[in-house]
């Protein structure tokens, strides 16, 4: 008895005396060395990191670890067995993307931790400094002490080192990514998705998120206390949240760093942190472009999914819109609501859903043969509300009928709440999983693998956040994954005009969103959008996706030619981005270079308020003359009261010229700058 007492006060001693603090036992500085990464280790062996610019911390120490569902967890007893360094710097090419060319340079330390005693577990973690953040992932080898690896929680922290404002939307609640983002102190978070950006009282942007999420639960973050975050798995319904084989590596934990918000948006971290393409030449099949299709009627209720009189995935209604994309020049028309499974609470209906069987009055057959005579595609429709224990075993003759008739995109939905997505168990019973948990990371990429094998991009609704995975998959070319334009159509409050500079710095950071912008008639059902008519021709540009909807009705862009003439002209196809200026939540000017000639594209939003902005068009080339064609808000333009006040004009500039912007309340700006023939030499 007395021994075990003295046992443990010795026990507690040792614990107090032991530093608390990391001490640092490995470095590593990014190339432009103005960042730096410290790894250390405790008293107690425990693995911390730091983050730091310019010698100031931005992440103070940080614990890292895993607790172990069958087995003692990996978080103290440890020393450093290794640590090696190596530097890479490589210029690679996108098949599409917001950049042609992305620069991936980074300065790499990979540590081992093995245990001191017990099993003597080893454990890596690879930590990557870039000059716009810095990345790290756990690796777990190959060892006879840990071959089944069962998660049950990640320990990685992320303490904030200042105070700062953060923009976040809930994690872990029912409308998955569908929620309006919240501007709090950093103190005020609960749990939340990721990106989550935030601005230090010093004025530093930082973004934390993760890339390469692959066979993984994806990363929440919770709120320990102070500014100190901490990582919480997405759930699984069966056992631990992670269950893998060593060897393996996690998803990178990604910290972005940048002075400007624009400067978040501009890095390719998350990119640079994913595997290089594997499926080859997918530009071949795949080409950016723009669609139009039957969605928005559905959304206001003037035509159904569902059989009957309203159904709008009928074969005349459908030619009409294939018409309609040849005349102005659309490659795409989605139709939805064309397999048989929608009758009834189409929410519910998971368990009814043919993915080859179209409702008798659609034509798939002499429809996909009608558009192709015209230079058009259709774009295939699974929405599966969520059920993939019902979805995947028609997944691959799904994708085949759409292969044979030449339909090379797919949007997919998993229209079900969070936690309510049912998947087939161990046993082969129903359970109830997470739109971002291990099984649907797993789903998402057996659909991207079966869709590219034929030629197919996808797009999916109600998905799993992105986290880069388009660098190695190209045919995962958009997703949802954050409140859309379906919004402004329901008689839900409509998105705020402040939603579209949230987005930009937040969602838009993880990759590319398919919005669906463009609604110029501004009416949704029984209530108008909170926009002006400039600001949605502006989001083709603000808004990235390398598949971009012109949401609204044919006759409403036939109605208002002049604003619809934008949208026919901008690509979604882009050599060049840089952002001119933007602070989160407020505005955000984007200008892009078309991929396929010499001209730019400026997009400028605005939330409530109304701005001046000065442009300098320095991006232009210089000496070149431009017409720029200029669609602005005109001067009684305001979402309240008047979003279709605008003005639609043109002059001549040069690089050297500056363009001030007008934007009104909710408001925005769009311009093309058409490059003009270099005079010739007299
Ligand atoms: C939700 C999607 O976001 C929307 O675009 C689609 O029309 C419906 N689900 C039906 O699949
Ligand atoms: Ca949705």
């Amino acid at each position: 008895m007395m021994a075990t007492i003295a046992r443990c006060l010795l026990a507690l001693f040792l614990a107090l005396a032991a530093p608390v603090r990391a001490e640092t036992v490995a470095t590593l500085a990014s190339p432009d060395g103005v960042l730096t990464v410290e790894f250390g280790l405790n008293g107690e062996g425990r693995p911390e990191y730091r983050v730091s610019r310019l010698g100031r911390p931005v992440i103070d120490w940080s614990r890292l670890g895993f607790v172990l569902a069958d087995a003692p967890k990996l978080e103290r007893n440890f020393a450093l067995a290794d640590a090696a360094r190596r530097s890479f710097d490589e210029t690679w090419e996108q098949p599409w993307g917001e950049r042609r060319y992305v620069r991936n340079r980074y300065n790499e330390l990979r540590v081992r931790l093995a245990e001191k005693s017990g099993a003597k577990r080893a454990m890596d973690v690879v930590f990557r400094a870039f000059d716009d953040g810095v990345g790290f992932r756990y690796e777990f080898p190959d060892q006879g002490s840990l071959r089944a690896v069962n998660i049950v929680d990640e320990l990685t922290e992320f303490a904030v080192a200042d105070p700062a404002t953060a923009w976040w939307i809930p994690g872990g609640e029912w409308n998955r990514y569908e929620y309006l983002y919240e501007k709090t102190p950093l103190e005020e978070l609960s749990q939340v998705h990721t990106p989550t950006t935030f601005r230090t009282e010093n004025g530093l942007h930082i973004a934390i998120h993760e890339a390469a999420l692959v066979d993984y639960s994806a990363m929440w973050l919770r709120r320990v206390e102070g500014r100190r975050l901490k990582t919480v798995l997405s759930p699984a319904a069966e056992g631990a949240r992670v269950k893998r084989t060593a060897p393996f590596p996690t998803p990178w934990r990604t910290i972005q760093i940048a002075d400007r918000a624009g400067g978040l948006y501009e890095s390719d971290l998350l990119l640079n942190l994913n595997e290089p393409n594997r499926l080859g030449d997918v530009r071949s099949w795949f080409t950016p472009h723009k669609y139009v299709g039957v969605w928005w009627s559905l959304h206001l209720e003037t035509e159904s999914w569902a059989s009957g009189p309203k159904h709008g995935a009928n074969t005349a209604n459908v030619k009409r819109y294939i018409d309609f994309a040849a005349k102005h020049g659309f490659r795409g028309v989605l139709v939805e609501g064309w397999n048989v499974g929608w009758d009834g609470d189409w929410f519910a209906n998971g368990s009814t859903f043919s993915f080859t069987e179209p409702y008798p009055d659609f034509d798939i057959e002499e429809l996909s043969r009608y558009a192709r005579s015209k230079g058009v595609r259709l774009i295939g429709h699974h929405e599966t509300s969520g059920n993939i224990a019902h979805y995947e075993p028609q997944l691959t003759a799904g994708l085949d009928l759409y292969r044979r008739l030449g339909i090379d995109a797919v949007k997919t939905g998993y229209v079900a709440d969070a936690g309510g997505v049912q998947a087939r168990g161990a046993d082969g019973r129903v359970v109830f999983e997470w739109h971002d948990g291990q099984v649907m990371a797993r789903h998402h990429l057996r659909v991207v693998q079966e869709a590219a094998k034929r030629r197919i991009a996808v797009n999916p609704h109600e998905p799993i956040k992105d986290t880069g995975l388009r660098r190695t998959y190209p045919n995962w070319v958009a997703r949802e994954g954050a409140r859309g334009m379906e919004y402004n159509a329901w008689g839900a409050p409509p998105n705020p005009p402040e939603h579209e500079p949230e987005l930009i710095f937040t969602r838009m950071l993880s990759g590319p969103m398919d919005f669906t912008p463009g609604v110029i008639s501004l009416q949704g059902r029984g209530q108008k959008l909170q926009s002006t008519v400039a600001k949605q021709l502006a989001l083709y540009v603000a808004i990235y996706s390398p598949i971009q909807m012109a949401a609204d009705l044919p006759e409403n862009y036939e109605r208002n030619p002049r604003a619809f003439q934008f949208i026919k002209d901008v690509p979604a196809d882009w050599a060049e981005t840089r952002v001119l200026h933007g602070e989160i939540g407020d505005y955000a000017t984007i200008v892009r270079k078309d991929r396929n000639s010499e001209d730019w594209y400026l997009g400028s939003v605005t939330d409530e308020e109304g701005r001046v902005l000065d442009v300098p068009l320095s991006f232009l080339s210089p000496g070149r003359r431009y017409r720029a064609q200029i669609y602005r808000d005109g001067p009684s333009a305001d979402y309240r009261a008047n979003g279709h006040d605008i003005v639609i004009e043109e002059r001549e500039v040069t690089a050297a010229d500056r363009l001030p912007l007008r934007l009104a309340p909710g408001g925005g700006q769009a311009v093309r700058f058409i490059a003009l023939p270099a005079r010739g030499r007299r």
